[in-house]
Order: structure tokens, then sequence, then C-alpha cells
């Protein structure tokens, strides 16, 4: 397309628009804006009585202050009467807001009830309170059968076998804590699962007849004592009482296990290690 065909094309169309503006604008004058009557409506509204023969603003105005004004009669108003709720029904807002409020409460309650039951260690003899472990034979039993360890969940304690001829030395070392050491003159140490280093449950080394913690290798021996591995102390463990046969473990109280050094058992690693090389 050659240029002088484009500005012939623009001045065309500019030509064509500018019609269409200025027609556009010729008929909006004729209009005379919105709300405009013709000229008949506004004969009409002059022969038109309202109320009065005034026809103009001063006569209208006149007319309204010297007319007397008459008042309406009292509107007489009915007694309230209370609607019958069966008849009424529950609305849908009403439904929801006790759904809400029934859902809300229940929730609540449970939350409450749980936390209740979360703090009250003892409430239900779980983890936290005096659990029986069973006769003390039976326990020493298992743990000869358990190749020298005895694992109690609920307790979340291991149970091994004390050495009776290690009771004097123990006595230097434990004879402060006396639940603990009561149950080593039983024969038995409840010895805490969670790794006095940095919590690891601590898992038994049947070849080794140690403890060793798979977290960062600590080692004890199988009363608890401290051999190897970061650990900063010997795995902590808890009071048992023996009564009537039946022992008791109270995981109310932890005890610290002994210090870094302590070896009252004189036990040296029996097999291989689960975890590193063992030792110091
Ligand atoms: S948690 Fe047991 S050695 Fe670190």
């Amino acid at each position: 397309m050659s240029t002088g065909l484009i500005i012939a094309v623009v001045v065309i169309a500019a030509v064509v628009f500018g019609a269409i503006v200025v027609m556009t604008t010729a008929r909006s004058t004729d209009v005379r804006g919105a709300g405009a009557l013709s000229r008949e409506t506004r004969a009409s509204d002059r022969k038109a009585k309202v109320g009065t023969t005034a026809t103009t603003g001063r006569e209208v105005e006149l007319a309204a202050r010297t007319t007397d004004i008459v008042k309406a009669a009292p509107a007489e108003i009915a007694p309230f009467v209370a609607p019958d709720a069966e008849a009424v029904g529950v609305s849908r807002r009403m439904f929801f807001n006790r759904t809400a409020i029934t859902l809300m409460g229940a929730s609540v309650g449970a939350f409450g009830a749980s936390a209740v039951a979360f703090l009250w260690k003892g409430a239900d003899g779980g983890f936290g309170s005096k659990i029986n472990a069973g006769r003390l034979d039976d326990i020493i039993a298992n743990i000869k059968a358990n190749d020298g360890f005895l694992y109690l969940a609920e307790a979340r304690a291991w149970v091994t076998e004390y050495p009776k001829g290690a009771l004097g030395k123990a006595q230097a070392v434990y004879g402060s804590q006396a639940p603990v050491f009561t149950g080593m003159q039983a024969g038995v140490v409840a010895l805490y699962q969670k790794c006095p280093h940095l919590g690891c449950r601590v898992p038994d080394c049947k070849s080794s007849q140690w403890f060793e913690c798979q977290c960062h290798g600590s080692q004890y021996n199988r009363v608890g004592e401290q051999k190897g591995g970061p650990a900063p102390r010997g795995m902590d463990r808890f009071g048992v009482s023996v009564a009537n046969g039946q022992l008791t473990i109270d995981t109310g109280a932890v005890f610290a296990g002994p210090s870094l050094g302590t070896n009252t058992t004189g036990q040296e690693a029996e097999g291989p290690h689960c975890v590193g090389a063992g030792g110091h």
C-alpha cells in the first residue's frame, strides 16, 4: 500500500469520525437533559388539581398553612404474646449455633481430660509412677533367659543383675542413693533407657554384655557404669523396693548415674562390641 493511499484512508476516516461526533452532539442538544417534560405534560400539570385550587407555589404554601391538620386516630397496640417455641421450631441459625457450641465444648473437654491425664503421671500407673514389675525371682530368671538383659517398656527401663560380690564397692558409690542401693542388695539394678549424653534410647549389646548407644557410641557396662564414648556419666537409674517378693520400680524419680571412672563390678567386654571399639 502506497503512502498516498494510506494518507487518503486516514483522512477519510478522520472526516467520517468528525461527522459522527458532530451529529451526536447536535442530537444531544434536542434532548435537553434527562427528566425533561414534554410541552403537553407541562400543560396538563398546570390544569391538574392536587387537593387544592392553588396553582402557584405561594398559593400551595399558604393553603398548607391554613388547612387544619387532621390527626390520625391512635393505632391500637396489640399485646405481646410469646410465640410457641415448638411452633416456631429451631431455626437454621439456632441449629448451627448450638452445634458449634456443642462441638467446641466437647473439644475443650477432651483437651482438658487429655492434659490432666498427661500431666498426672501417676493416675494411670504408667511411666512416672511406681510400677509393679512382678516377682523378683521371676525377674531374675527372665534376665538370665534374655542373656543378661531384661527390658520393661512400661518402666522405660533395663533391669540387670547386680553381683552380690560387688556390694562393698557399691556401698561407697551408691550408698547415698538408698532406693538404688536397696535394689542392688536385692540383686538388681533398674537403668533408665535414656542415654545421659543426648537422650537416645540405649540398646543392649548381647555380644559384649554392655549397653552401647548407637547415636554417638557411648558404652556402659551391664550395671550402667560408663565405659566409653561422650556420655558425661553412667546411665541414670530408678529406685526399687521389694515387698512380699514383688519388685516395684519407682519411675517417679530418676537418680543420676555414677561419675566417669566408676567401675564397681569390674566387668569388661565379654565379646565383640556392637558400636565402635569399646573402652576409653
Ligand atoms: S545419645 Fe547416646 S551417645 Fe549420644
